[in-house]
């Protein structure tokens, strides 16, 4: 397992100079005499943690591949797992367990009411959330349905820095507007600004003045901004986005599932923070919000989990009545016992030092590779994974061809690398001449599973992107042959446009 050179990789490009504005800039001699993680003696950064289980990785030939894609629709959700050598489809609920996550699964209590099991899970949940009432749900979008699906309705909308799809699916299908309003650098790929992740707090002023504050159910600040390029949000724009929701009387509702990720960021980056723990400012990041919803499959760091989390008891109150319903009994909802043992102990790994260290960086060292070999990326890298400009690499595609969906197939048929489009194929509209109303941004994201991939996977990566940029002009774009109404990504089937 070879995990060179990346501080050496990071120095060589002088990151922090190039992605810093001077007045954010943190000291790097600061960081290094106040780093919360374990700077080894030398320059190579090795993943903190040895593998005691390994799972097999099928190999196969571009020949098969293209076999398998047509197979697949030319869509890789399609494919079958043994069909991938490198999954990067997502980060969600990939993540390799650690021995003490397995460990506490044998304690697993299954009683229907009260375990043990729960009482754990919801003392790390409110030890982390300082919030009061915790659902425990069997994924997010299972706590996005509770809570969007009692605060949404017609007339309703919702603000965020950016709707995540199956938040946008939820708030959409229960009849509610979902707006989008990222801060304006974010919509500059290479913009240099250290918090491309913020929500836009004037844009929020106007909105809620248009619409009238009694019609806006909540404000969602996801944290990292997943569909903005995985990008982290300030505590700053946290404070100012709560801060305009207590005067108009909204909810403010954090999305965390990356909350540890976005920790380390600020950590790096936000003045003030240098000395404080990672968790001490995901703590600080909760206390500023009225309810949570997370999807512990990201820094949860297990396989399948969530949680709704609350301060109002009669929104509270109405959620559980939707929880028993639809997920289980409050102590279990959508969980078993040895689930929520797996999140109480991976909600306390995720803010190691030593491993956000390892995840950030390494995320960085992908990006910053293909980066350099002209790919392009959204900049500077975020914590999950690396962004594509798929129209920029692909400029002759158009976006009714689908240039991301194109450069997804690409890379599968190419290296074997499962990864998803962002862009039209997930968040394209029809008008109501059925014409494509295309998303604002064509992307494609490699989403770094945790703790699973070593430094030569990456490299192989990295290698791939050689052919990729010798190939790109003669790839053609893909047209849409079957699709359902919601999250059309998942099962749509496309052809190639010859
Ligand atoms: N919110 C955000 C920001 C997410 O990224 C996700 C899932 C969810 C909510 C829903 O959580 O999957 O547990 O139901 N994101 C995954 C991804 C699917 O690939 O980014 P879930």
């Amino acid at each position: 397992m070879k995990f060179q050179s990346f501080i050496a990789f990071l120095l060589e490009l002088d990151i922090k100079k190039s992605i810093l504005p001077a007045e954010t800039l943190v000291n790097t001699e600061n960081i290094h005499a106040t780093k919360p993680f374990i700077q080894l003696m030398f320059k190579t950064i090795i993943e903190p943690f040895k593998i005691k289980m390994v799972e097999s990785i099928s190999m196969s030939t571009e020949e098969q591949r293209m076999k398998f894609l047509e197979d697949a629709h030319y869509n890789p959700f399609l494919l079958k797992s043994e069909q991938v050598i490198i999954d990067l489809l997502t980060d969600s609920g990939t993540s390799a367990m650690s021995s003490e996550q397995w460990a506490a699964m044998m304690n697993g209590d299954e009683s229907y009411a009260g375990a043990r099991s729960w009482e754990r899970f919801e003392k790390a949940v409110h030890d982390l959330t300082g919030m009061p009432y915790i659902l425990p749900t069997h994924q997010g979008r299972a706590a996005e349905r509770i809570l969007y699906g009692h605060l949404g309705g017609e007339g309703k909308h919702f603000i965020s820095n950016t709707h995540f799809d199956t938040t946008r699916a939820n708030i959409e299908y229960s009849g509610a507007v979902a707006h989008d309003i990222p801060i304006i650098e974010a919509r500059d790929f290479s913009a240099h600004h250290p918090f491309k992740g913020n929500l836009d707090t004037i844009q929020l002023e106007h909105l809620i003045g248009n619409l009238g504050e009694k019609n806006i159910a909540g404000v969602i600040l996801t944290v990292t901004n997943n569909s903005g390029g995985g990008q982290p949000v300030s505590m700053k724009n946290a404070k100012d986005v709560q801060a305009i929701c207590k005067r108009h009387g909204i909810l403010f509702i954090l999305d965390s599932c990356r909350v540890a990720e976005n920790s380390y960021f600020i950590h790096e980056r936000e003045k003030g923070y240098k000395d404080k723990s990672f968790k001490e400012i995901a703590q600080e990041m909760f206390s500023l919000a009225d309810a949570t919803v997370m999807s512990a499959k990201k820094d949860g760091l297990v396989n399948m989990g969530g949680f709704l989390a609350l301060r109002d008891k009669s929104l509270a109150d109405a959620c559980t009545q939707l929880l028993i319903i639809t997920e289980g009994y409050t102590t279990y909802g959508g969980l078993s016992g040895r689930d929520m043992e797996a999140i109480a102990v991976g909600l306390k790994e995720v803010f190691e030092p030593d491993y956000l260290h390892y995840r950030i960086i390494s995320t960085r060292y992908l990006g910053e590779n293909i980066r350099h070999k002209g790919v392009p990326i959204i900049y500077p890298v975020g914590g999950h994974a690396v962004y594509i400009d798929a129209k920029g690499l692909y400029p002759h595609i158009h976006v009714h061809q689908y240039p991301g969906q194109a450069l997804v197939c690409e890379l599968y048929r190419i290296g074997g690398i499962r990864c998803v489009e962002i862009g039209s194929v997930m968040f394209g509209k029809y008008d109501e001449d059925g014409k494509l109303i295309p998303a604002p941004i064509e992307l494609v994201r490699l989403a770094i599973p945790r703790r699973v991939y070593t430094q030569s996977h990456i490299d192989y990566v990295v290698e791939v992107f050689d052919e990729i940029l010798q190939t790109k002009d003669a790839v053609k774009g893909l047209r849409i042959t079957h699709e359902q109404h919601f999250l059309r990504h998942f099962t749509a089937h496309f052809e190639r446009i010859e």
